[in-house]
């Protein structure tokens, strides 16, 4: 699996990966199920540059939050400013049994870098670190409609542009078998090539996640796509599932 290095787009990550739009709608609903469901404290195991963790701990929770990436990790201690987070680096494959939050957050395809071994090893360690009842919330990209004719353009395509700053990125997608895919990217400033990165994507149907989650000790209690928009299944792109431990 090949990992995609953050560390390369950590200056224009924020400007250019992740929509405002969908974020807000994102955290907004996470952070009512949370409270619905009495969590008051929550590990963001993938934070990056803290998009859901700075809006829960402003929110009132107590939040831990982790990355791998060391730069992504640095920008969102600097972004925190004040706010009370529990910061550190670290891979949600290894385990961190000392945390005992009550919920644990993955968004945004943080999931979509683990293939299906990681994966398991990353909800294990969530299962033993929450309690009984204790939610896990995560999404990643939905298989079934990726492979349905079309939805996969051949060669490269344009799949993200920021007109302030004037960056663009091309991105084209090979299925290696298993769901995986292998992306690769080309970002450009104007018009000058700049960054370049090769990398693998592990996409899910719905029934085997719902196995594989069920498998770790957790039920699924609500399904989404990470827009929380009302579409009819077989049109969502991602999956986003809102599980509980048993
Ligand atoms: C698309 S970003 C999402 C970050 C953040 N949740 C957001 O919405 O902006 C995916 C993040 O997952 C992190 N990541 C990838 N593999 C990881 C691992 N094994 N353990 C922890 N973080 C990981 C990356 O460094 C990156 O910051």
């Amino acid at each position: 699996m090949l990992r995609f290095n953050y560390d390369k787009i950590v200056d224009i990550y924020d400007s250019f990966e992740i929509s405002d739009d969908t974020n807000r709608q994102m955290t907004e609903k996470v952070s009512a199920v949370l409270k619905e469901k009495e969590c008051g404290s929550v590990w963001d195991a993938a934070c990056g540059t803290g998009a859901q963790a700075i809006p829960l701990a402003k929110a009132g929770f107590k939040v831990h939050a982790s990355d791998i990436s060391p730069h992504m990790l640095n920008l969102a201690k600097q972004k925190a400013e004040k706010l009370r987070i529990d910061f550190f680096q670290g891979d949600m494959t290894i385990s961190y049994d000392v945390l005992k939050p009550d919920a644990v957050i993955t968004l945004y395809n943080a999931l979509g870098h683990l293939n299906k071994d990681q994966f398991h090893q990353a909800v294990k360690n969530f299962s033993r670190t929450l309690p009984e009842g204790g939610l896990f919330i995560g999404d990643v990209d939905n298989r079934a409609y990726l492979e349905e004719s079309g939805h996969i353009p051949k060669g490269f395509f344009l799949s993200g542009q920021d007109e302030d700053s004037g960056w663009t990125r091309l991105s084209k997608a090979d299925p290696i078998g298993f769901g995986l895919y292998r992306m690769q990217d080309k970002w450009f400033e104007h018009d000058s090539a700049k960054i370049s990165e090769k990398w693998d994507l592990q996409t899910w149907y719905k029934e085997e996640l719902e196995d594989e989650l069920d498998s770790c000790g957790f039920t699924v209690l609500e399904w989404h796509d990470r827009e929380f928009h009302n579409r009819p299944e077989a049109e969502r792109d991602s999956i986003l599932f809102i599980a509980q431990k048993n």
